[in-house]
């Protein structure tokens, strides 16, 4: 089968298009004959062989997320069938064969039935995206209806599906992104007020929309940028979820203690078990009832990989970037 293959970490053109032997399942995993797989910033993290969080053995497939339909099980796999259309989530998986690849192996909980209603690309949209919005929005910040969220850098993969689930949840949702284009996939995506984080006057505006209060929580996708800002917008006793770094600055911690707010991190590698059941059940829910509904900028082909890698951490953001993955037959 064709696959992108990394034998060495480093800059994008390490990805390599090649014809590698096809994977099977041993007990307890399946086989996915995969239409399309995410493109998540933290792919190009892994590439560089200096993550925090993961450093793959050599040679390896990227890709964690991805759809398609099963072509084979494993033994003692009960709950999905060959045939199923899926969406791969495979950031935790034991085994990931990696999804930038015309098929996958992996442990079988980390495939998920796929609505008729969305298609292979949406489907490979959700994985870390989805989860890691709504371990940030329930899981961290515990947003309740009726508080206020701002989603900082919500014109992305994560941002976007954000606003979706935070307004769903009966808040009141502050979306923002830098382009004509962004802002108009944050409204259409459900957010009451979308504004710019380039903007000069963007302080202003967000302490406009609350009368003067602040916001009760910010999902922060940029935190070495607005750290700082977020304090200052943040209302008294609110929750600034840190979901994407990239950077050091420095803030006065006055401004937390002033407020009692609490600055809490996230990374979807730490989630407890138990969190990344839980919210695989709601993502289905929110799929199932069309809550949620990814929306996809960039698609490439698989082949493009090296230049998704680049894009997906330079270009203004205009949803979710993908692969799309074919078949000879
Ligand atoms: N903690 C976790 O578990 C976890 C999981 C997934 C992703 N992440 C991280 O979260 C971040 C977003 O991921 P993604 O997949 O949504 O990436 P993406 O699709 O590339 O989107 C990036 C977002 O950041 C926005 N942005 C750019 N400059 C900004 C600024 N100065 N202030 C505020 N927002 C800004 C972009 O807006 P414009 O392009 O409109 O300017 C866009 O909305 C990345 O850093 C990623 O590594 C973390």
């Amino acid at each position: 089968m064709k696959a992108i293959q990394v034998s060495e970490f480093g800059e994008p053109n390490v990805m390599k298009f090649k014809e590698v032997e096809e994977p099977n399942p041993a007990p307890y995993e399946v086989r996915v004959r995969l239409l399309a797989a995410g493109v998540n910033p933290n792919d190009a993290y892994v590439r560089t062989g200096t993550y925090s969080f993961y450093i793959p053995e050599l040679p390896y497939t990227p890709g964690f997320d991805g759809a398609g339909v099963i072509d084979a099980i494993g033994e003692g796999v009960k709950h999905l069938k060959i045939g199923d259309r899926v969406f791969v989530a495979a950031l935790l998986a034991k085994r990931n064969t990696g999804t930038y690849a015309q098929k996958v192996v992996c442990d079988s909980d980390a495939v998920h039935r796929l609505p008729d209603s969305i298609s292979f690309q949406e489907g490979a949209a959700l994985g870390i995206p989805a989860l890691a919005a709504y371990r940030a929005l329930f899981h961290r910040a515990r947003l309740r209806s009726g508080e206020t969220v701002l989603i900082q850098g919500a014109s992305g993969g994560v941002g976007l599906l954000a606003v979706q689930m935070a307004k769903n949840s009966g808040a009141t949702v502050i979306g923002t992104a830098s382009t004509d284009e962004g802002q108009a996939l944050v409204k259409a995506s459900g957010a009451d007020h979308v504004i710019n984080h380039l903007a000069n006057d963007s302080l202003d505006h967000l302490l406009a929309i609350t009368n003067e209060r602040g916001l009760d929580v910010i999902i922060e996708c940029l935190a070495n940028e607005n750290l700082e800002s977020d304090l200052k917008v943040i209302a008294p006793y609110g929750r600034i979820v840190i979901v994407g770094n990239r950077g050091s600055l420095e803030i006065n911690p006055r401004m937390a203690m002033i407020k009692e707010a609490d600055i809490l991190g996230t990374a979807l590698w730490n989630a407890p078990a138990h969190e990344y059941k839980e919210s695989l059940h709601a993502i289905g829910a929110f799929l199932e009832s069309g809550v949620l509904r990814p929306i996809i900028g960039e698609e490439l082909g698989l082949e493009d990989a090296a230049k998704a890698h680049i894009e997906i951490l330079n270009k203004k953001a205009r949803g979710k970037t993908i692969l799309s993955i074919k078949h000879e037959s």
